[in-house]
């Protein structure tokens, strides 16, 4: 089978450094082996969430920790920031958990900004709030500080945070921030096989959690700390994920978290000053593009499927045809995980070829 390379947002192209962490065998999830690479990987992932708390591996995508935080955290009122497909659709999970919730909507590609969210939190009818820092969807990195000084000024109310396509290209306090949950998918920037979140807790979490009747098994935050204290898991987890994860650490940490930033950052400017010179608009709003991948407005009438067709015939790779409700209208190429910012520029150079060919 040809070997597609992808700069879709997830999943992200995978190297085989891990891939070969990844296909080690396996060992018993009881062992002391397993205890060890767990225990290995602690203070590392520890660093990249820049937290003190245990950090965990679920074996499940994102979603399942997005919904496990729902379950454990909210009692009241949860408020749903919603700017694309991923942030709306945690509204309609929320719902289905039979949690009250409030959506705050704002068109996709613009910004959730923190005075629509202090006016919403001053209400005291929440106990909860759900945020998508970079919504994948839309290409849109919503002001994660600014919105984080402002729900501090409510601690009745807990944190919720998906990092899911930001986490380790930038850099993300959780401590400082005064986050109550925080997760990523491994499928993307980490660039590592999908199938497994990585999420960390706060203690204030961890109390309300204690408070939550019906929060289940399967992602009942109480029951990850208990087994993390002696560097085990609830369940049999994805144990491939581990070898992968602690590969990939060493390649962070070998660069260095602030050339990682760096390295994003830059791929961003790149993708973004290519689009603007071939006419392409950026969907989101000026000053809030995200730094993992650019979302670029279809205002070219380009045959996204003829282009995409024509990366793949002639170049082996594929770009994004766009998400949700403004599939083909939009568009996407991940700049995100291991690409330097010589394989953007290769890849940009591609698209420029299949360009003239549409
Ligand atoms: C921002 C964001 N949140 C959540 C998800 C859902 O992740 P998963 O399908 O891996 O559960 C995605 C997937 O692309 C995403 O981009």
């Amino acid at each position: 089978m040809t070997h597609i390379k992808l700069f879709i947002p997830g999943p992200i192209e995978v190297s085989e450094k891990t891939m070969r962490a990844f296909s080690r065998p396996m060992i018993g999830h009881r062992s002391k082996d397993f205890q060890a690479l767990n225990a290995a990987i602690q203070p590392q992932l520890q660093e990249v969430f820049y937290t003190k708390q245990p950090v965990f591996v679920s074996t499940s995508s994102a979603w399942g920790v997005m919904e496990g935080a729902i379950r454990n955290l909210v009692s009241k009122k949860v408020l749903n920031c919603m700017s694309g497909a991923f942030s709306d659709k945690w509204f309609d999970v929320a719902k289905k958990c039979g949690k009250e919730a409030e959506a705050l909507q704002v068109e996709w590609g613009q910004p959730i900004l923190p005075e629509a969210i202090e006016a919403k939190l001053a209400t005291g009818e929440f106990d909860a709030i759900t945020l998508i820092h970079n919504e994948t969807s839309t290409g849109t990195m919503n002001p994660l500080a600014e919105i984080a000084a402002t729900v501090r000024k409510f601690p009745e109310v807990q944190f919720i945070v998906d990092c899911v396509s930001s986490f380790s290209a930038m850099r993300i306090p959780f401590d400082e921030l005064g986050i109550d949950v925080m997760l990523a998918g491994t499928q993307k920037a980490l660039a590592l096989p999908a199938g497994a979140a990585v999420f960390t807790v706060s203690e204030k979490a961890y109390a309300k959690a204690a408070t939550m009747k019906d929060r289940g098994y399967y992602f009942d935050f109480l029951e990850f700390r208990k087994n993390q204290e002696s560097s085990m898991t609830p369940t049999t987890p994805s144990i491939s994920h581990f070898y992968a994860l602690q590969s990939k650490l060493e390649d962070i940490f070998a660069e260095g978290l602030e050339a990682r930033y760096a390295r994003h950052l830059e791929n961003a400017k790149v993708t973004r000053a290519w689009a603007k010179e071939r006419g392409f608009n950026l969907f989101p709003k000026e000053g809030y593009e995200s730094i993992t991948l650019t979302c670029l407005s279809n205002n070219r009438n380009v045959d996204l499927a003829k282009l995409n067709g024509l990366l793949r015939t002639k170049y082996s790779c594929v770009i994004d045809g766009g998400y949700g409700k403004i599939k083909g209208t939009s568009f996407r190429i991940s700049h995100m995980g291991d690409e330097s910012t010589e394989n953007i520029r290769q890849l940009l150079g591609w698209i420029d070829d299949c360009l003239a060919g549409v």
